[in-house]
């Protein structure tokens, strides 16, 4: 097929997403992804080659992912996808359940999971499944508590493998020793117990070459104590990779505005250090993770807040950093959010409900922020916050202040990917992006390319 030039001429050089292609490679340019990376020890079993210690062998595994988010279906169906442009999407989520032998996929389309699979694999990308999430923690510590459940955990689960035909599995568990939602059962042997679950479920026979990840925390897994552990390596030897949910770092729960996915913290002040990648990364490597198993968890959206003109602006323009906002006065995110209405939640918990504030990149051009390409509409403020490498926008006549990302900022964490030696890039969510904005700067920075079969 042609292009014409003037449309060749404002592809990105870095990449070629030229038809038919049949996997992802970084370029030859992007030698600091194996020239930085410290591979030691590692997934032993799997499909993926990924740490014999030899730094040429990790370049052709690299990750670049994404969470489909089932019950986004309707809205945007798989074959939306931009399949060429990963290596692995996974749907969510598998929730678990009181009982051990069984998980629910009640919330997320259990019948458009075929379909999900059958394009993956038509376009050669691995189909997984997420197991957990934020609602669906609840019962991954009593699933592993014991070596009875933790069997009859790894047979549940490989029945969902076989059942769907599914390449691999992510553990999404928020989070274990730590309570996330607020009812999940915890127990001081939660790591131990899930390390335990999945050596069992390496060392089945229908475990041993799936693709299995997990997505985590910002800092490492919690011990007895209840605080992270020193040496996290044990999981690095069974997981194929670790997606950090580098995101959520701040929204309406702060005590101020700040940054969704800081990429840096350590340059702000010590009060505003809440973490960010460069801080997970050094947490994760410190306690024995081996950088070239890392994901980095990145955001297809942004949290808003209500916010006074004379809190948001300095000098009448400018933006500040971490405003103060009306927490009483939550803005209504995009047009995907979800009003909680009034009563108890998943926990039995009376509460208030009411709009989560989530835009999504694509909300935030529907919402009059940002222009069809992304970058900022007319009337708007922005900012480009140095340390956090993240923007913000401000509708001063709203009074709603969103801290996001852009292209600028996923540019800036492939950048941050390369350098740290990470492996890829894991996408919440897939639907989130705008004409494939995000995935492109990220992928381009990085400097993946795709390759014939
Ligand atoms: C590492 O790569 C070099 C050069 O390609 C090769 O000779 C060597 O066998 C590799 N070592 C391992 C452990 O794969
Ligand atoms: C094992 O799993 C069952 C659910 O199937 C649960 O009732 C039981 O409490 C679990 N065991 C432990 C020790 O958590
Ligand atoms: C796993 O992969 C290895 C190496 O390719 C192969 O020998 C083995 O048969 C595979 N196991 C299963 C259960 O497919
Ligand atoms: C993070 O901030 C520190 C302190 O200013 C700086 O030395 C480092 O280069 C920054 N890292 C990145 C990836 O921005
Ligand atoms: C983005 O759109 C705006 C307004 O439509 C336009 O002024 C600007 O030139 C565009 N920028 C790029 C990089 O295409």
């Amino acid at each position: 097929m042609l292009l014409p030039l003037s449309l060749l001429a404002a592809l990105p050089a870095a990449s070629v997403w030229a038809a038919p292609m049949c996997s992802l490679v970084p370029s030859k340019s992007a030698g600091a992804l194996a020239a930085s990376a410290t591979a030691t020890g590692g997934a032993s079993t799997g499909s993926t080659p990924t740490t014999s210690g030899n730094s040429s062998s990790i370049g052709d595994d690299i990750v670049a992912y994404t969470w489909y988010a089932g019950w986004h279906g309707t809205e945007f169906p798989p074959d939306k996808l931009s399949w060429s442009k990963y290596t692995a999407v996974t749907y969510a989520f598998a929730t678990t359940t009181n009982d051990v032998n069984t998980v629910s996929l009640e919330d997320s389309d259990e019948q458009l999971l075929p379909t999900f699979v059958d394009l993956a694999h038509q376009n050669n990308v691995k189909a997984i499944l997420t197991i957990g999430g934020w609602t669906g923690s609840q019962y991954f510590s009593s699933a592993v508590a014991t070596e009875a459940n933790r069997t009859a955990f790894v047979k549940t689960v490989l029945n969902l493998v076989s059942k769907y035909d599914l390449d691999g599995l992510d553990f999404d568990w928020e989070y274990p020793n730590k309570q996330g939602m607020g009812c999940n059962l915890i127990s001081d042997d939660d790591s131990q117990n899930f390390l335990s679950f999945l050596q069992a479920l390496r060392a089945d026979p229908a475990g041993q070459n799936l693709t299995l990840s997990a997505a985590t925390g910002i800092t490492p897994y919690n011990g007895p104590d209840g605080t992270p552990l020193s040496d996290v390596s044990a999981f690095a030897a069974v997981l194929d990779y670790v997606a950090i949910m580098n995101y959520d770092v701040w929204g309406s729960w702060s005590t101020s505005v700040g940054p969704n996915a800081p990429l840096n913290d350590t340059c702000t002040s010590a009060a505003d250090q809440q973490g960010s990648a460069v801080s997970a990364v050094a947490a994760w490597t410190a306690a024995g993770f081996p950088a070239n198993q890392l994901v980095l968890g990145v955001a297809s959206y942004g949290h808003s807040f209500k916010v006074d003109n004379s809190a948001a602006l300095v000098s009448g323009s400018t933006l500040t950093a971490y405003p103060a906002f009306d927490a009483a006065q939550q803005p209504l995110g995009d047009s995907w959010d979800a009003v909680a209405q009034p009563g108890p939640d998943q926990c039995g918990v009376q509460s208030a409900g009411g709009p989560s504030g989530i835009f999504d990149f694509w909300g935030l051009i529907e919402g009059g922020f940002l222009t069809a390409n992304g970058t900022v509409a007319d009337g708007i403020d922005y900012r480009f916050d140095a340390c956090s490498q993240t923007p913000y926008v401000y509708n001063p006549t709203s009074g709603v202040m969103v801290s996001y990302d852009d292209a600028e900022s996923f540019a800036a964490k492939g950048r941050f990917i390369n350098e740290a030696g990470l492996r890829g890039f894991a996408m919440w969510e897939a639907a989130g992006d705008s004409n494939d904005i995000l995935l492109d700067a990220i992928s381009n920075a990085i400097g993946i390319e795709e390759v014939d079969c």
